[in-house]
């Protein structure tokens, strides 16, 4: 059985993925220090997996932990999630977000190297390609960054790819991730942002909910069908197969890829407020306010590339994305948190 260690494995992307990699045959180790996640969700795994939930606790900056359990586990391939991902965040604490997401993934690469492990699937983002020149989005587009988080994705491309170079026997699969929403159908698993969401579908979901009075809408006046920004929201099951697929294709073939994970599909803010308001049977109130300063009037993937590759698409719509973060955020108000 070939043994997948996943970084950031707690966290809201990493934990789906982890009951889509056992269901495909693979065993599942998972390492994360719970900076932004809870060993709650180790629980609610146990309850869901069809295999034993093999957890580390470490950070993966730490090169003696991560040696450790390198040694013990012997992975043939690592999933790296784990990273800071709040963009606002990021601009005011830069190093930190340097320290952790680059810092991170070079000591994993590093201890990958000494255990002979050369195989990693890699969480990048849309935010790679910085404004659009041209929709969809397709890998070549021009890439850039206005933020630090968005730096340490595009530096954590550059990094595997540089790896690539020095030593072809490395093996990386860069995917860059649209938007990802959702919850696992169970609703025993979901995304549990702290403090107030940065993101679109988890605080529709608390206003939804009634933990908040209002979502903002951060500007009307886009150049966009009702002047809102789109995006290409994708679900987290669907995403969390998209990594399947990329494991799969990196133990399959030499070389290494760069693909989109999005729908090729964008919806605005409002129609994802009126399919959440449809989903939940809840009123959404909003106010339009200004633009977030940063945000981008529209962005969506052409999925092409992902599709001729690895045989992947994305086949849940926006109304299964947003009724399966209503059942999470209905039956778990308080996300991991006991009420
Ligand atoms: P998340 O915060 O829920 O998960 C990240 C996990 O990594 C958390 O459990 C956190 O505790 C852990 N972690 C962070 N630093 C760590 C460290 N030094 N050592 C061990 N564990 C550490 O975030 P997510 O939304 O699941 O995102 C997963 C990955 O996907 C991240 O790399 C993120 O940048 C990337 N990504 C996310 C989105 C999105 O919108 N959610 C979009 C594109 C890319
Ligand atoms: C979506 C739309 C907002 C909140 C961010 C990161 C990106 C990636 C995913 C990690 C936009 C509008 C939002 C709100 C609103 N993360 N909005 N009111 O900005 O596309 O991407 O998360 O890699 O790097 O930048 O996603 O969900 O924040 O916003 O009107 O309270 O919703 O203006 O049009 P975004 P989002």
């Amino acid at each position: 059985m070939t043994t997948v260690l996943l970084t950031g494995a707690a966290g809201y992307i990493a934990s789906h993925t982890w009951l889509a990699l056992q269901k495909a045959g693979y065993r599942v180790v998972g390492v994360d220090n719970f900076v932004n996640s809870s060993p709650v969700v180790l629980e609610r795994l146990a309850e869901l997996a069809s295999a034993p939930i093999e957890f580390e606790r470490a950070d993966v900056c730490d090169a003696a932990a991560m040696d450790e359990i390198f040694g013990s586990y012997r992975p043939a391939a690592v999933v790296h999630f784990a990273a800071y991902k709040a963009v606002g965040e990021s601009v005011s604490q830069p190093l930190a977000y340097y320290r952790n997401n680059l810092g991170g993934l070079v000591n994993t690469c590093e201890v990958m190297r000494r255990h002979g492990c050369t195989r990693m699937v890699f969480s990048s983002s849309a935010t790679v390609y910085g404004a659009p020149e041209k929709l969809p989005l397709r890998e070549d587009a021009p890439t850039s960054s206005t933020n630090p988080y968005g730096a340490t994705k595009l530096m954590g491309e550059q990094i595997l790819r540089d790896l690539g170079v020095a030593d072809p026997g490395w093996q990386t699969a860069c995917l860059r991730y649209f938007n990802p929403v959702g919850a696992h159908e169970s609703g025993r698993i979901g995304e549990d942002p702290r403090g107030t969401p940065n993101n679109l579908m988890p605080y529709v979901a608390q206003v939804a909910v009634g933990r908040r009075e209002k979502l903002s809408v951060f500007g009307n006046d886009y150049p966009t069908p009702d002047g809102t920004g789109v995006r290409d929201y994708i679900h987290v099951t669907d995403l969390a197969q998209g990594h399947v697929a990329a494991l799969r294709w990196l133990l399959a073939n030499p070389g290494s890829l760069t693909v989109n994970l999005g729908t090729g599909q964008g919806y605005s803010v409002l129609d994802l407020v009126r399919a959440y308001e449809a989903a939940s049977g809840r009123k959404v109130p909003y106010e339009v306010v200004p633009r977030r300063p940063g945000d981008i009037a529209a962005c969506w993937a052409d999925p092409k590339l992902a599709r001729e590759l690895l045989n992947w698409e994305a086949k849940l719509d926006l109304a299964r994305m947003c009724e399966d973060s209503w059942r999470w955020q209905h039956d778990n108000p308080h996300g991991f948190k006991p009420a």
